[in-house]
């Protein structure tokens, strides 16, 4: 066993050389800078300024809608975004780093890690981005359209935003071309694949971004050569001269003044407007950015930042404002209601047999019109001493240090059980507070107990048979039967699963996670209406998961980024129709 020793020393190396190696990653795709490069500096150094757009948070909406609204007949633009670039952090860049990025997530406001964790009221670990991209810089790549009903049910009854379908066509295609890749597939999304297949999930649909019913390949923002795309590489659209990004710049608030009664037009409409926003770089030091005639604010800060923000700027639940010291500029109960986490749960195995790393590729859908829950699958390689990060790719499965883990969960779609967010203090750079009342609904729970048998049937499909382990060779010195099982990390699911409702509802309720997909907050009909623009207050609109209560597919982020190119389109069209007015009166 001289071996051993050497063995493990090697591996301690390579573990002490994992920051040297993971800066080395950075590298690999040449010298060149990513194309976004060109229009981003840091906040710390910016001049007051005067722009026709001004848009808050570079997330996964806020991206591709900056850039539209910088492109062809679009205007000038300010796009402030409170983390950094994704070119800082090489963990971001590749599948590998997923894992890392997420164990090395900070709540505090002072870190710069790319992902901030945070908590919510009912108890679940989660985690917000915090980097130029938003959550496509840091999430699991997966890629896929909302089912064409999703369009239809989006913000309830008659206060439904009448997509146009070509558009939004066009807008995701726009998307794709640049980020949208077919993975390979292989090792445990393979097995996964047959096992759906075994399980009933059908038809096979084969490698598809569109949502249908049966068992699909999506698409994933990994490229062939296993690099992330992510929203951030869309600001490339831009028409150079346009676009300008401030990274760093934490917005503290929207500038809201009173709009001259003479110059309201009637009674109804908005008696105050956005005229700019304040923000904040690292060095703690205030800017304004101020708008031009005509122009607008858009808030893209995701289903946390966007409401904490309308909060912090005194648009909200006047009661709430004035216990927090905030001045009431608008009156918008909604604002911070409706928020919605879907559940996930799942079982991780320990496989017998070494697989590699995977995000979700493949998925089975049930049924398209979300009334199944969705099931998803991930293998990871993590440490297997706490004390260890986790590693990036150039960990092999068989290393001594580490071990793999795989997972198959289902999501609720929907869900029904609602919660809300509120701030706890009046400081911007903190985490409002947010309860999303997992499975307060019934409806949710049932929902859950069908998903988790679904996950439960997938796992004994005689295709998982090899990732189970030999177990209970031998009991109370007699040899007794060799079994074979999986070696199941966390919590187990009942034995009685396949008969008892009580039961499975227990492990949802006690194994309930997150798979990062909440929204709400700012829902279409309540906060913002049909075309996105913040009810009772001019030059400001809402654009991100923030607007839904619904969220749609199986994973957002294909429809979220459309939502920045379809609204940044529709904008540059209403900026066209101005001056045509203006021209011809
Ligand atoms: C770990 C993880 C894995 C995921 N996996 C997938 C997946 O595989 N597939 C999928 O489709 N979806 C996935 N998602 C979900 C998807 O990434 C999100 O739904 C999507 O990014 C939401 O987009 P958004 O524009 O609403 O918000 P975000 O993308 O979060 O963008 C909001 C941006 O605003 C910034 N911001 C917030 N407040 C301020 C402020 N005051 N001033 C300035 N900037 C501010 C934030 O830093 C952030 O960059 C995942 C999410 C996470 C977190
Ligand atoms: C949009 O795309 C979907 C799916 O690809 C298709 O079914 C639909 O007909 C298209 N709609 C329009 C208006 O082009
Ligand atoms: C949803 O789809 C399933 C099967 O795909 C079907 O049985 C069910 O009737 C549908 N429900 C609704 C409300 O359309
Ligand atoms: C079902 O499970 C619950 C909770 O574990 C248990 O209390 C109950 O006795 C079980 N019911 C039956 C019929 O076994």
């Amino acid at each position: 066993m001289a071996a051993a020793p050497a063995r493990l020393r090697f591996f301690l190396l390579l573990v002490a050389l994992l920051p040297s190696l993971a800066a080395a990653q950075s590298r690999p795709f040449g010298g060149a800078p990513p194309g976004y490069a060109r229009y981003v500096a840091d906040a710390a150094g910016e001049e007051q300024e005067e722009y026709d757009y001004i848009v808050v948070g570079g997330g996964a909406a806020g991206c591709p809608l900056a850039a539209t609204l910088a492109g062809p007949g679009g205007g000038r633009v300010l796009l402030l975004e409170r983390g950094g670039a994704p070119s800082e952090f090489p963990a971001l860049a590749t599948a590998g780093g997923f894992v890392r990025t997420l164990a090395l997530a900070d709540p505090s406001p002072e870190s710069d890690a790319p992902a901030q964790a945070f908590s919510s009221e009912d108890g679940v670990a989660n985690v917000r981005a915090r980097v130029l991209g938003g959550g496509t810089a840091i999430n699991a790549g997966f890629y896929s359209r909302a089912h064409p009903s999703w369009f239809q049910g989006q913000g309830e009854g008659a206060e439904v935003t009448d997509w146009d379908m070509r558009l939004v066509n066009a807008s995701y295609e726009w998307v794709e071309q640049e980020l949208a890749f077919q993975p390979e597939v292989h090792g445990w999304q393979a097995a996964v694949r047959a096992a759906l297949l075994e399980a009933n999930v059908t038809p096979w649909n084969g490698f598809t971004v569109e949502h249908v019913t049966g068992t699909k390949i999506g698409a994933t923002t990994f490229d062939a050569s296993g690099r992330r795309h992510s929203a951030a590489d869309l600001l490339a659209f831009a028409r150079p001269g346009r676009l300008h990004v401030a990274i760093r710049a934490t917005v503290t608030r929207i500038i809201i003044n009173p709009i001259d009664p003479a110059a309201r037009r009637g009674r109804s409409r908005p008696a105050v407007a956005a005229v700019g926003v304040v923000y904040q770089d690292r060095l703690l030091q205030q800017h304004h950015a101020l708008l031009r005639p005509g122009g607008e604010v858009i808030l893209s800060a995701g289903a946390l930042g966007s409401p904490q923000l309308l909060l912090l700027s005194g648009i909200g639940p006047a009661s709430d404002l004035t216990s927090l010291g905030i001045p009431n500029s608008a009156d918008a109960p909604d604002v911070g209601k409706h928020m919605f986490d879907n559940p996930r749960n799942g079982i991780s195995i320990i496989p017998s047999v070494p697989i590699d790393h995977s995000l979700i590729q493949v998925v089975g859908i049930p049924s398209a019109n979300g009334t199944a829950s969705y099931l998803e699958a991930a293998s990871y390689i993590v440490p297997l001493a706490p004390m260890l990060r986790p590693a990036g790719p150039f960990i092999s499965p068989s290393s001594p240090l580490y071990v793999t883990m795989a997972t198959i969960m289902e999501k609720v779609p929907g869900p029904l059980s609602e919660g809300s967010l509120w701030l706890s203090s009046p400081n911007p750079l903190e985490t409002p507070a947010v309860r999303f009342n997992y499975f307060s609904r019934p409806e949710d729970l049932a929902q859950c107990v069908v998903g988790v048998r679904r996950v439960a049937q997938v796992l004994r499909s005689r295709t998982m048979d090899i990732f189970r382990s030999t177990v209970g060779s031998s009991s109370q010195g007699r040899r007794g039967p060799v079994r074979r099982d999986f070696r199941i990390v966390g919590a187990t699911l009942p034995v009685d699963w396949s008969t008892n409702n009580t039961a499975v509802a227990d492990f949802c309720r006690r194994t309930v996670t997150t798979l990062w997909h909440y929204h709400g907050g700012c829902v279409v009909g309540k906060v913002v209406d049909r075309d996105f623009r913040v009810i009772g207050t001019r030059a400001l609109r809402v654009v991100d998961g923030s607007t839904f209560s619904v969220t749609p597919g199986t994973n957002p982020q294909a429809t979220v980024m459309m939502m920045g190119r379809y609204v940044g389109q529709k904008m540059v069209g209403e900026r066209h129709s101005r001056r045509q007015a203006n021209i011809s009166s």
